[in-house]
């Protein structure tokens, strides 16, 4: 190599593959960021419902729309036929409500976007803290102020842990609550 050549390689290429390198890690760091820890990951959903407006401004309980939270591990989502005991004349004309119920009529399920998930050899249940006391805004954050839904804590085995171990101070507002459990197979099973 001469000399010249050397000294272009060293001054000009060897930064350019330092910085392109750097910024392509930094870029897929953050972009990742949503897919490693779930925190912030609001995905778009085929129908733009809003829990800010029918939680919050319209006061639907929660449990109207996820029955299971009480009775079963899971919350459940609802079923187009809930959406429509209302939205056969709600806002029937309104280009979303026109979309809703051209699922309703196929007997197609709405295919919504799943935002909390704890991977499959981890067991969470719904019911076992829900009919303690411990509410859903413990967990999944202010949601009637929410219009698109988003993941708002961390659900890590650290972050599980962290409540069960200091249940008592973190829920101090719930009556008799005591510490939750923290041998692997309550959540190994
Ligand atoms: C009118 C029905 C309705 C009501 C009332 C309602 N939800 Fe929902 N909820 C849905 C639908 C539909 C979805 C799926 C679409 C979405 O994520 O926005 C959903 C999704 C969710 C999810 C995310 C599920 C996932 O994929 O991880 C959470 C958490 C949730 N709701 C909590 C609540 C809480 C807390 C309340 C009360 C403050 C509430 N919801 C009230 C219909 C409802
Ligand atoms: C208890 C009655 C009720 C239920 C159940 C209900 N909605 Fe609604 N929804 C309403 C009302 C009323 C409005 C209009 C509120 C307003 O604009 O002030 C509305 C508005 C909407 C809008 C906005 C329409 C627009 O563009 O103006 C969408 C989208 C929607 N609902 C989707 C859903 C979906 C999806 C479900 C089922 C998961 C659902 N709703 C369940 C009563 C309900
Ligand atoms: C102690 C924490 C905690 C509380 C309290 C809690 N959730 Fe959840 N929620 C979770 C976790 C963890 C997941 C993911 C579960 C999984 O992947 O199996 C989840 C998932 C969900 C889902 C989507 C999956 C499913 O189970 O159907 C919905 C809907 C939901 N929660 C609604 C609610 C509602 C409504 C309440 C209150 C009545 C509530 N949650 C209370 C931690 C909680
Ligand atoms: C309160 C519930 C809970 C308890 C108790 C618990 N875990 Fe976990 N564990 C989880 C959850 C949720 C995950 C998945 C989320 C994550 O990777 O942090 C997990 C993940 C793991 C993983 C995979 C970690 C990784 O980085 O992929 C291992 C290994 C594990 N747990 C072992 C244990 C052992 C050993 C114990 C007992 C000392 C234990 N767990 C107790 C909830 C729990
Ligand atoms: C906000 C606090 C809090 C968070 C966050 C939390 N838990 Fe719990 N959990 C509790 C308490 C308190 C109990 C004990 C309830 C009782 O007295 O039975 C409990 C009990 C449990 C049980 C025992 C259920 C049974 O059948 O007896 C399991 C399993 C469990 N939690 C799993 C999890 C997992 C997995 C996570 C994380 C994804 C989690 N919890 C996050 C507070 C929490």
């Amino acid at each position: 190599m001469n000399k010249a050549l050397l000294d272009y390689t060293l001054r000009i290429r060897v930064p350019i593959v330092v910085f392109v390198g750097v910024a392509a890690f930094a870029a897929t760091y953050y972009l990742s960021r949503a897919e490693r820890d779930g925190v912030g990951y609001a995905p778009a959903q085929p129908v733009s419902f809003s829990h800010s407006l029918h939680a919050g401004t319209m006061r639907i309980d929660c449990k109207y729309c996820h029955t299971a939270v009480t009775v079963s591990p899971h919350a459940s989502v609802p079923a187009v036929s809930v959406c429509m005991n209302c939205h056969t004349v709600a806002r029937k004309n309104r280009p979303e409500i026109i979309k809703l119920t051209k699922y309703y009529e196929d007997g197609a399920a709405l295919p919504w976007k799943r935002v909390h998930k704890i991977p499959d050899y981890a067991y969470f249940n719904h019911s076992a803290h829900v009919n303690k006391g411990i509410d859903c805004f413990n967990c999944h954050g202010a949601v009637e102020n929410m219009d698109v839904l988003g993941q708002v804590s961390e659900f890590t085995m650290g972050a599980c842990l962290d409540c069960h171990r200091n249940a008592p101070q973190r829920l101090a507002h719930v009556a008799g609550i005591k510490i939750g459990p923290d041998n692997c197979n309550t959540c190994h099973r």
